[in-house]
């Protein structure tokens, strides 16, 4: 399987520190963030990934990770046209990842434990794809799933709900086989003016074909001032109560 992150976007909550440099060059323990996703890729044995960035910001990851091999990985590039949502971005790996299954994990999430055994048992899944869930204190900001418990099956997922179903995020990995491009194709922009990742997975629960999993370990979206300080002090104090304000 191949893999891609997302990592372009304006980090407009982080500003004035993303003023200059990209959401996913910041310091995360002794790394810029972006080694994170790679890592946990590379665990995973996937060596293969595309890096969707904003055009401007190419030189600067360039000349921070080559072309992966000091990671170990094989990286390559593609430019997102604008802050047109997760969905945009993954439609720019179409001829990347072909007609084979594959992993994105948004740039800015971090996650404590490998995610070898989820993504393993995504590797055994035929088709469709799946979702990671983990419970969070402040439901309206995400991706909420709302469960049959009985069958043990996600029936709706609702992006950043007023009034949510649960409190169980679906969190930033997404494991996709290549019908995925077809559900992109159909979706339109929401609201916020963007293509959402939500919408693509509610076509697959329409056709029973999303699976998921629940999430061991913290996990954080970093995209804030206090998320990323609580990275940060995860990884210096192993700090394993979850926070993502
Ligand atoms: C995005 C997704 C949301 C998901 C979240 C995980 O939110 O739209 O469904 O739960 O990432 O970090 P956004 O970062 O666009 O607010």
């Amino acid at each position: 399987m191949k893999g891609i992150i997302l990592a372009g976007g304006t980090g407009t909550r982080l500003k004035p520190l993303t003023t200059i440099i990209n959401k996913h060059l910041l310091p995360v323990g002794p790394y810029p963030m972006i080694y994170w996703p790679i890592i946990k890729l590379k665990e995973a044995g996937i060596t293969e990934i595309l890096l969707v960035i904003n055009g401007a910001d190419q030189e600067m990851f360039e000349t921070l990770l080559g072309d992966g091999r000091n990671l170990g990985v094989n990286l390559s590039f593609a430019h997102q046209k604008g802050p047109n949502g997760i969905a945009d971005g993954i439609g720019s790996g179409r001829n990347f990842v072909g007609k084979k299954k594959f992993i994105v994990i948004l740039g800015d999430n971090l996650f404590e434990d490998s995610l070898v055994s989820y993504i393993e048992s995504f590797r055994l899944q035929e088709k469709g794809a799946k979702v990671l869930l983990k419970q969070v204190d402040d439901p309206q900001r995400y991706g909420i799933a709302e469960l049959d418990t009985e069958k043990k099956i996600i029936t709706s997922i609702e992006e950043k709900p007023i009034h949510p179903k649960s409190n169980l995020c679906a969190v930033g990995i997404y494991m996709y086989d290549s019908s995925v491009f077809e559900y992109i194709d159909s979706t339109v922009p929401s609201g916020r003016g963007e293509l959402e990742i939500t919408d693509v997975n509610n076509m697959y629960i329409k056709n029973d074909q999303l699976s998921y999993d629940f999430l061991n370990g913290w996990w954080i979206d970093a995209g804030t001032h206090k998320s990323l300080y609580t990275a940060n002090s995860f990884y210096y104090c192993n700090n394993r109560e979850g926070n993502n304000e």
